[in-house]
């Protein structure tokens, strides 16, 4: 029984699962999921309680970048499966009452792009050159970057070219890996080809395009100097007035993507990952004719405590009053540290890759507890919220893979001192008690080796049991949907101690954390709580839900 009001668009509410399709499950049982795997493993997440599923990158890749290196944007890549596989997953999933999110990457493409391979081979200032962005070097032989620009895996956002005559030649930007050269978005061709690739997803039934990198699509004319220092990081959300991060000119292009999707029926909808300086910025991606909501960042980002999360939450709401997008929410995803593993050390908050204080004690059974508070926290803020493959399974980072087997690109573009974001993309667990653990069904290993103690964490295993994080995410999805009072778009802070948080929906409806030190004391009629309440008092890092007016009668109404 669904009570949000039929005029609410799915996408202000929903609660939409992230599918990393290299690690969700495997169909053919090779060690890497696919499509055929994700297709199998639908009525699990219908029963879980989601709307939707996003998927990260499926198309043809030489996976440089997990996907993110994208060589053709309308086939699948075959590790994954067929553009018919695809096709057959956004009807089962449609079947299931469950909408299709994909990704959508027009900041770069691939170095086996046929338009790069095309490039390469062409001569310096040719039409093939100018979809990306070919330049001279400086110095006397060119033997210098363009420019001072610095790539998000360390090192240059520049690499140089080989001429056919086995000479250096011009140089290539590409603010991720090499191998993810950036288009130029001031060439028609460049905008057309993804408009017609918007079409392609969009006539295949897909409900929405996560749009990757969102604030790197232009760049400053000329491509002057951004000012960065030897060691400096990539720290978008710093960045003001920055010549290569959310420059104007990004506007234009998701004006003009809004009006294409707004020419299909049924909503179809982008969410940007924009990482900006702050939610003014953030905010101008969201205006009515661009994107229809963007990831909360600055919310997963933000440490396990109280100020901060206060903070968080009513700075998105402010930010976002302003152009009338709803909020979304999220505590990990494919590129971030899993927060139980976070949450777990002395220090909570997310650092920027390899700024992260080194050799932090991680406590899992106290990370487990803030989990279990946390998205009980986030379930009750209004907007939508996104989950991260396993985080219902209350996973733990991978923090001690064999170097051997890490693939992230940040290892080796920094130099192998940052190990970058394999930790968090290890396949599933879904049964028996032993690696792959029902991940590949006819026991392939995975790609990446899952810890044996993820036994007592598969689906089977915590099934069933009224104390599993699986539980807990079922039983609280579930009232979410059912309960009058997470609808709306309003929340009411109430006045409570430091370190607690008390948030009052419509309905009765009250949300208490408790991230102070003592035990916090809750009256009402408990619905759901991550810890047991013992004698009407919540203790430390847990959330409750409870009903705290119940005069025009206790939900669910006989
Ligand atoms: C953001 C994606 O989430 C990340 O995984 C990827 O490496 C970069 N964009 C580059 O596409
Ligand atoms: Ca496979």
């Amino acid at each position: 029984m669904s009570t949000v009001p039929s005029s609410t668009p799915w996408w202000h509410t929903a609660v939409i699962y992230q599918i990393y399709p290299r690690s969700f499950a495997d169909g053919n049982d090779d060690g890497i999921g696919d499509i055929p795997g994700i297709r199998s493993r639908l009525p699990y997440l219908r029963d879980l309680g989601v709307d939707a599923i996003w998927v990260n990158p499926w198309y043809r890749s030489p996976m440089a970048d997990g996907g993110y290196d994208v060589a053709d944007h309308r086939d699948i890549d075959p590790i994954f499966g067929t553009l018919a596989d695809a096709e057959h997953l956004i009807n089962d999933a449609h079947a299931l009452g469950l909408r299709v999110l994909i990704d959508v990457v027009p900041n770069h493409g691939s170095d086996a792009h046929p338009w790069f391979v095309a490039a390469l081979v062409a001569a310096p200032g040719s039409p093939e050159r100018d979809r990306f962005l070919f330049r001279d070097g400086r110095g006397s032989d060119g033997e210098q970057p363009p420019n001072d620009w610095i790539s998000a895996f360390g090192g240059s956002a520049w690499t140089r070219t080989t001429t056919a005559d086995g000479l250096p030649g011009q140089w290539f930007l590409h603010l991720f890996a090499p191998e993810q050269p950036d288009f130029n978005w001031d060439n028609p061709e460049v905008r057309a080809d993804f408009e017609a690739i918007l079409r392609f997803w969009f006539d295949r039934g897909v409900d929405g395009l996560r749009v990757d990198a969102a604030a790197a699509l232009a760049k400053a004319p000329g491509l002057p100097d951004a000012g960065f220092g030897p060691g400096d990081g990539f720290a978008a959300i710093t960045w003001v007035d920055s010549p290569l991060w959310d420059l104007d000119g990004v506007h234009e292009i998701y004006r003009s993507w809004r009006s294409l999707a707004d020419g299909y029926p049924g909503e179809k909808i982008f969410v940007g990952e924009v990482p900006v300086n702050g939610s003014q910025r953030l905010a101008r991606y969201l205006r009515p004719d661009e994107l229809h909501t963007a990831f909360n960042l600055d919310y997963l980002k933000s440490p396990w405590d109280a100020k901060a999360l206060h903070s968080a939450i009513t700075e998105t709401l402010d930010g976002l009053r302003a152009v009338g997008a709803p909020a979304t929410w999220v505590l990990s995803n494919h590129d971030e540290t899993r927060h139980v593993t976070r949450y777990g050390r002395p220090d909570t908050a997310v650092y920027p890759p390899g700024q992260q204080p080194l050799h932090q004690q991680v406590d899992l059974e106290l990370g487990t507890r803030r989990a279990r508070a946390a998205i009980l926290l986030m379930l009750a803020l209004p907007g939508s919220c996104y989950l991260y493959q396993g985080e219902e399974l209350g996973l733990w980072e991978v923090e001690d893979l064999p170097e051997k087997v890490l693939q992230d690109p940040t290892w080796k573009r920094s130099g192998h001192t940052i190990r970058g974001r394999d930790g968090c993309r290890v396949p599933l667990p879904w049964s028996g008690t032993r690696p792959p653990f029902g991940f590949a069904r006819g026991g392939a290993a995975a790609w990446l080796p899952q810890p044996g103690a993820w036994s007592d964490f598969t689906v089977e295993a915590q099934s069933g049991d009224p104390d599993s994080m699986l539980e807990l995410y079922r039983t609280a999805l579930r009232l979410r949907r059912e309960h009058p009072g997470f609808a709306g778009r309003v929340l009411h802070w109430q006045p409570a101690p430091d370190g607690v948080l008390v948030i009052d929906r419509d309905h009765g409806l009250r949300c208490v954390a408790n991230l102070s030190e003592q035990a916090y004391p809750c009256p009402g009629r408990l619905l759901l709580s991550s810890r047991p309440v013992r004698d009407g008092a919540l203790p430390v890092d847990a959330t409750a839900w409870i009903e705290i007016d119940t005069s025009g009668g206790a939900w669910p109404a006989s």
